[in-house]
């Protein structure tokens, strides 16, 4: 199989960008390939919203730029942050041409929300689905165009470079090449080759990771550890962003139900079990801190207390205007016997954000020649040591576009004869000597130690004695897995199992880089932010 565009990830960065190169070059294929159902993405499941000046009476570009450089603690790039706010805007007007809706006032004003780390009203949101809203809007524009082609089943295993044609490639191999990926479709069972003459990586996140997490199943880190694997450039892996407030569901396995800190926004007060506000004795801005901060803080009322979580007090609240806002949330909470006008709402942190990942430049080129990056996969700068609420969807429209404008001129310059002899000369999956499965255990139960090692080890709190034991378990996983890998015919199990180990091992790396305690990592052993600020590349 051959296309122009090759997008691997249908959620708000890779449908973006769809759109946009569709659109732009209409004689030419763009191919979107998912791992599960089209719309089965971190992006359906955004709560609170997205962020942007779109009140210039009580807003300003520099408030919102001085507010994501606070939350990200010193190790933002101030360019980037300048680009993603000032460049924002327009991308949300798009979004809304694309048909997004946003909940308005009854004067037509966008209804702005308040999320923690942030100076003024300024998050967009169509109640607490924005991320569904925008997925719809998004799926529904992509079919609309006839040059997409959108595949859902799909499976991208690995991405092709010189080291597929028989090349040696290392870290320091001067311009490793993307010819495009081997996908495994899950429909026939069949491994394809794609090639393509610009590939985008739009693949998410990674929290998958942790026992408990907020994102969903697909969250496995794919996309990180296949351009690690291929000598591409990563960093910051270590600053993952837990989300303080996931609903406490004792015996839920899998994705946790977020609670939107929009809800803080509107006034819900955290309170331990003894029922005390305690926000206020860790931070002047008490619940609506940055996020590091409040988890933290949280974590350590859990430990002072022995309990397993907090509660989020929200009885003060009219019903009405709690349901208007947060519909899916008073529906869920009632749905487990939690009247939020009666009770408190038990949550506790939850693994939620990649903020490192594969490094991408202003516009959003990887390490890799024809290898793009977009969305939570990709390290722009950003986000530095821990990101601002809400800026997620927008740095994913933002980049999304900037790869537009890149690109198009590498994908009109590519021949036909260079992509015919380049799959001529790309060999086709080698699956010789493997056989199937015989025992699913020996994946699963690989998973949950993973899981159990990293939430215990490399979670908020994190010392060297736990990084050093969590890389200990880490090589003996890396060590099984990678002989299953080798006798094994592929699945989806074992190589987002593969993936995370990887990730995992990624993000410990780079936490015992981090002599420091800086934004989301925070290593009691180096309690203190270092004089040298510096971002850790792996
Ligand atoms: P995703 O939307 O996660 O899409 C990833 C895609 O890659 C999927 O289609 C997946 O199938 C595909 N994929 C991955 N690996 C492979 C593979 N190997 N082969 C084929 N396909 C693959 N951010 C905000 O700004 N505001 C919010 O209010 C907000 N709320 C959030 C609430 C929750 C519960 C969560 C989990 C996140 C929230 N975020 C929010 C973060 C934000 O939603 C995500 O960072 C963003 O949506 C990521 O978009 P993306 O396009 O990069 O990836
Ligand atoms: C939330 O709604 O609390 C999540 C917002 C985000 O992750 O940016």
């Amino acid at each position: 199989m051959k296309t122009d565009f090759l997008i691997i990830g249908s959620g708000i960065a890779g449908l973006t960008y769809a759109l946009k190169v569709a659109q732009d070059c209409p004689d030419k294929i763009v191919t979107i390939l998912t791992k599960t159902q089209s719309d089965e993405t971190n992006t359906k499941y955004a709560q609170g919203g997205i962020a942007g000046v779109m009140d210039a009476n009580n807003d300003s570009f520099e408030k919102h730029i001085e507010d994501t450089l606070i939350a990200g603690d010193g190790l933002c790039n101030r360019e980037i942050v300048e680009i993603v706010v000032r460049e924002g805007v327009d991308r949300i007007k798009e979004i809304i041409d694309w048909g997004a809706q946003f909940d308005k006032e009854p004067d037509g004003d966008f209804k702005l929300g308040k999320e923690g780390g942030h100076s003024e009203f300024r998050i967009l949101h169509h109640k607490d689905v924005t991320g569904m809203e925008m997925e719809r809007a998004l799926l529904e524009a992509i079919k609309r165009k006839p040059n997409i082609r959108l595949v859902s089943h799909c499976f991208v295993l690995d991405i092709i470079t010189q080291h597929h044609l028989g090349y040696l490639v290392t870290k320091s191999t001067p311009d490793i090449e993307c010819y495009g990926v081997y996908v495994l479709d899950l429909s026939s069972s069949k491994i394809e080759k794609i090639i393509a003459s610009v590939t985008m990586l739009a693949s998410g996140g990674n929290g998958q990771v942790y026992r408990t997490t907020t994102n969903p199943s697909i969250a496995t880190g794919d996309g990180v550890a296949m351009v690690y694997r291929a000598k591409g450039r990563i960093e910051n892996m270590e600053f993952i962003q837990f989300h303080p407030t996931a609903l406490y569901e004792p015996g839920v396995r899998g994705q946790s139900f977020l609670i939107t800190e929009a809800v803080r926004g509107d006034g819900g007060i955290l309170r331990n079990n003894l029922g005390e506000a305690f926000m206020e004795r860790y931070d002047a801005r008490k619940d609506l801190a940055p996020r590091d901060i409040v988890a933290r803080a949280i974590d350590n009322e859990m430990k002072v207390t022995g309990t397993e979580h907090v509660y989020l007090d929200c009885r003060h609240f009219s019903k009405e205007k709690f349901i208007e806002h947060f519909p899916n949330i008073y529906e869920k909470c009632l749905s487990i016997g939690i009247d939020i006008t009666q009770h408190m709402i038990p949550v506790a942190p939850a693994a939620h954000y990649s903020c490192g990942g594969i490094k991408t430049d202003e516009w959003a080129a990887t390490s890799i020649k024809n290898l793009y990056a977009a969305g939570e996969c990709a390290s722009t700068g950003l986000h530095g040591a821990n990101r601002l609420a809400s800026n997620s969807l927008l740095e994913a429209m933002v980049f999304a576009h900037r790869a537009y404008k890149k690109t198009v001129a590498l994908a009109s310059s590519a021949t036909t004869a260079g992509q015919e002899s380049l799959h001529e000369a790309i060999p086709d999956w080698n699956a010789s000597g493997t056989t199937s499965p015989k025992e699913m255990i020996l994946i699963t139960q690989s998973v949950k130690e993973l899981k159990l090692l990293m939430s215990d080890y490399v979670g908020i709190v994190r010392n060297n004695e736990r990084l050093y034991r969590a890389m200990k378990r880490l090589d003996l996983l890396y060590a099984e897995t990678e002989a299953l890998y080798q006798r094994t015919v592929v699945s989806p199990q074992l190589c987002e199992l593969r993936n995370m180990i990887t990730v995992a091992y990624l993000i410990v790396k780079g936490a015992e880089f981090r002599h420091e305690s800086r934004g989301l990592h925070f290593n009691t052993d180096y309690p203190e932010k270092s004089m040298i600020v510096q971002n850790t590349i792996l």
